[in-house]
Parts: C-alpha cells; structure tokens; sequence
C-alpha cells in the first residue's frame, strides 16, 4: 500500500518535471505545431484544387467551393500572432521559418495579403468551372511559393 503510493507520488513528480522541462526548452513548440496545422490544410485544400485544375478529378461545385473557401478562411487567420519573434529555424525544433520573416515584417504581411487577395479569386473561380479554377491556380500557387521562397528553409 505505502510503496505503491510511493511509486505513484515519483511517477507522478516525474512526469511533471517532463512536461515542465519540454515547456522550457521550446516555449513556442504549440505556436509551430499550430502554424504546420494551418500550412497543411491549406496544401490539402490547394491539392483538390490541382487536381480538378488538371483534370484528374471532375469539376464538383461543393467540392471546389468548400476547398476554396477553407483555403479563404486560413488565410484570414495567418498573421504574426503564429509567428512571434524568436520561433525561427535553428532556434525551435521543427521550425524552418526564417529569420527574415521579423527583419522584413512589412514584406512578410504584404504576402499573407497577396495569399488572402489569390484564396478570394478562387472563391469565385471555384462556384464557376474547371476552367476558371484552372486560370486561378498560377496566382494561389504563386502567393504560396513567393512567401515560401523568401521566408522558409527548404527541408534539405
Ligand atoms: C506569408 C507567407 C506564407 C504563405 C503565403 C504561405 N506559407 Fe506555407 N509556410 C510559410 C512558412 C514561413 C513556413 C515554415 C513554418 C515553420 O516551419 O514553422 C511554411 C510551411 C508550409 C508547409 C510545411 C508545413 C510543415 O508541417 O512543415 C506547407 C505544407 C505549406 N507551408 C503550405 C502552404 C500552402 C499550400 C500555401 C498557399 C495556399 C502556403 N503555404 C502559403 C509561409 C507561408
């Protein structure tokens, strides 16, 4: 009975002391987890949207507009509250985002912008055809790649 508690009381202390340390040494480890979180939707989203655009899914309104739409809404919640200074590659495990992202923070807003400005023209692409989601893919693509280009670490 005593020793069990015993037991219980170290099990119990250590994994206290476990999290706590975790906690301490990446103090931005959920902020990453929840920026990733954000970024994956989006490729998922932006992935069914390639593939009507090319032809290998056929053109399905619901599908399109709800992925279009998702696309929409993360844009609208990205800004630097999932990016606070100091969470940057090197600095925090997983990260690969670059210090630029603070040095040049003006230039940084002005691309979620542009990615905001592209998810509302496939919005519209998206309640319409194939066609017109095809025409809008360069642009969504785009505001993706020229952010990444500039402010992520390529993986290798
Ligand atoms: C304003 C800049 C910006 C825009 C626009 C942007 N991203 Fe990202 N993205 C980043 C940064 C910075 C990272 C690296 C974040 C990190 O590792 O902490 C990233 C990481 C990612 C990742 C890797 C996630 C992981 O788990 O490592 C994916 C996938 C991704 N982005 C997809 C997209 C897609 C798809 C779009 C467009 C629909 C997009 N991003 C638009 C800045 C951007």
């Amino acid at each position: 009975m005593t020793s069990k508690l015993v037991v219980f009381t170290v099990f119990a202390s250590l994994s206290a002391f476990a999290s706590f340390a975790q906690e301490a040494e990446d103090p931005f480890k959920d902020v990453i987890e929840t920026r990733h979180g954000l970024m994956l939707q989006m490729a998922s989203d932006l992935g069914a949207l390639g593939a009507i655009a090319k032809g290998t899914t056929a053109y399905d309104q619901a599908t399109a507009t709800k992925a279009a739409s998702n696309i929409a809404a993360i844009a609208s919640v990205i800004s630097m509250a999932q990016f606070p200074a100091g969470s940057e590659v090197e600095k925090s495990a997983d990260s690969f985002a670059l210090p630029d992202i603070w040095a040049k923070q003006d230039d940084f807003l002005a691309k979620i912008a542009d990615l905001n400005d592209a998810a509302a023209m496939m919005q519209t692409a998206a309640a319409k055809n194939g066609d017109a989601i095809k025409a809008s893919m360069a642009q969504l693509g785009g505001a993706c790649s020229a952010c990444h280009k500039a402010y992520r670490q390529p993986e290798s």
